[in-house]
């Protein structure tokens, strides 16, 4: 297999950066297409933690390159800090390790100030993490963004910013009333950073596509998960990148023989952070045994997760949606402390029993039905020896069923070792 996606099939959060970290191990390059430092990717290696946040995951591995594609947006200053953090825990990032396409958006500070304006003054909020993700994008799109590649030329740099920041001034000043660098200040802040930044820096995509030529072995590394696409997921409340299929095409570039297996990460209960429909939330003691059990706190944000039973219509949709060839499973340590479990195989909508999603239907709408099932109480112990009770075995043949992909990948704990491979 020479390349390989590994996508999140869920809200985020699924355990990605395990399932990539173990990949990494035998993987030539490391490709990170979307997202920002909104991500937040723990790895657990010999008892030692390691969060990632825009670093792609092979960074942990000599014989890895890691690349940070176009299609993401880079805070320079979140940046330098991972760098730092990194060197911190004695994991050398050099150039030869490392690259960053030129062509990458930046996320300056106007666009984190935009960010939690908003979500401070607005009645609904998408509970974002406040890293200046979605007006990165914004500007992208308008055709007004600052590239990685503007960072290293102070003066066309500080026209760029004077031109990006005409309107954002207008909210700041009016609407949001808050204060902000002037273009000269944020150029100077943004060149120093770039200097730093600027040996890593490169033409990414003909790295990737002469990897390719050469056999290299390639793997995608999702962030967020298809839930939270922007064309795909629950809209409003998703992120501002393409989290699903479409990403590694558009984010970073894929070359012949095209991605031979795409890895759907999926959690064995569900979990969401921010706002937005969640149609098999648990409100009882239970949802909050699951949050306390499996530590579910942001990453990024360190806010608590909301927990749910499994959907499948909702995973069917992801397995459609991303092309899925295989299942991660993870967090089944955590599933099997609980003495319940109920497994949504449907909606009711609009009067009718729907069994699969569709972008745009009103997620808040929906009226789970459940199937309860035996729970399972399999321990890391029995799942070390690849030994699965019926009762798992019963669930995973349910989701295997109903989603029409094989569960390839059992996770049953943190760390990297922790994982079963079925095929
Ligand atoms: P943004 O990406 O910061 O704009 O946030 C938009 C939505 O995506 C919010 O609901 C966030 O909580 C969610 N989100 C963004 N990144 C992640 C992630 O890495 N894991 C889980 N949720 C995320």
């Amino acid at each position: 297999m020479r390349s390989i996606a590994i996508i999140g099939a869920q809200w985020g959060d699924e355990g990605k950066g395990k399932i990539t970290d173990y990949f990494a191990q035998t993987t030539d390059c490391v490709v990170r297409f979307q997202g920002g430092n909104n991500a937040g990717h723990t790895i657990i290696v010999g008892g030692v933690k390691t969060v990632l946040h825009l670093i792609p995951s092979g960074i942990l591995h000599n014989n890895c390159l890691s690349i940070i594609g176009h299609g993401v947006v880079v805070d320079p200053e979140a940046l330098q800090k991972e760098l730092e953090n990194l060197a911190g825990a004695g994991v050398a990032v050099t150039s030869a390790k490392l690259r960053i396409s030129e062509n990458a958006s930046v996320i300056t500070t106007y666009c984190k100030l935009l960010d939690i304006a908003r979500e401070g003054a607005s009645s609904k909020k998408i509970g974002t993490t406040g890293r200046g993700i979605g007006p990165t994008y914004e500007d992208k799109v308008a055709r007004k963004g600052i590239k990685i590649r503007d960072l290293f030329d102070r003066d066309r740099l500080e026209s760029k910013l004077q031109e990006n920041l005409r309107e954002k001034e207008m909210l700041f000043r009016h609407l949001y009333q808050v204060a902000y660098p002037s273009a000269s200040e944020e150029a100077q802040r943004l060149w120093n950073l770039g200097k730093i930044l600027q040996p890593y820096v490169g033409d990414t995509f003909n790295l990737l596509r002469n990897a390719s030529l050469a056999g290299k072995k390639i793997l995608y590394e999702g962030a967020q998960g298809v839930l939270l696409d922007i064309d795909y997921g629950t809209y409003p409340y998703v992120t501002s990148s393409n989290t699903s299929f479409g990403g590694p095409y558009t984010g970073a570039g894929v070359f012949a023989p095209g991605i031979e297996e795409v890895i759907g990460v999926v959690k064995a209960y569900v979990t969401r952070v921010g706002e937005g429909p969640f149609p098999t939330e648990i409100f009882d003691p239970i949802g909050d045994k699951i949050q306390t059990i499996g530590k579910e706190f942001g990453a990024t944000t360190g806010r608590k997760r909301r927990c749910g039973w499994p959907d499948l219509p909702l995973l069917r949709y992801a397995a459609s949606v991303a092309h899925l060839t295989a299942l991660a499973l993870t967090k089944l340590d955590v599933l099997s402390q609980v003495e319940e479990l109920k497994v949504c195989y449907a909606y009711e909508y609009q009067g009718q029993q729907v069994d699969f999603a569709y972008p745009g239907m009103d997620w808040y709408q929906v009226r789970p039905l459940y199937r309860t099932l035996e729970p399972f109480s399999d321990t890391a112990q029995s799942l070390a020896q690849g030994i699965i009770s019926p009762q798992l075995m019963a669930y995973i043949d349910l989701m295997e069923t109903a989603v029409g992909v094989k569960v390839k990948i059992l996770a049953y704990g943190a760390d990297r070792q922790e994982i079963i491979f079925r095929s």
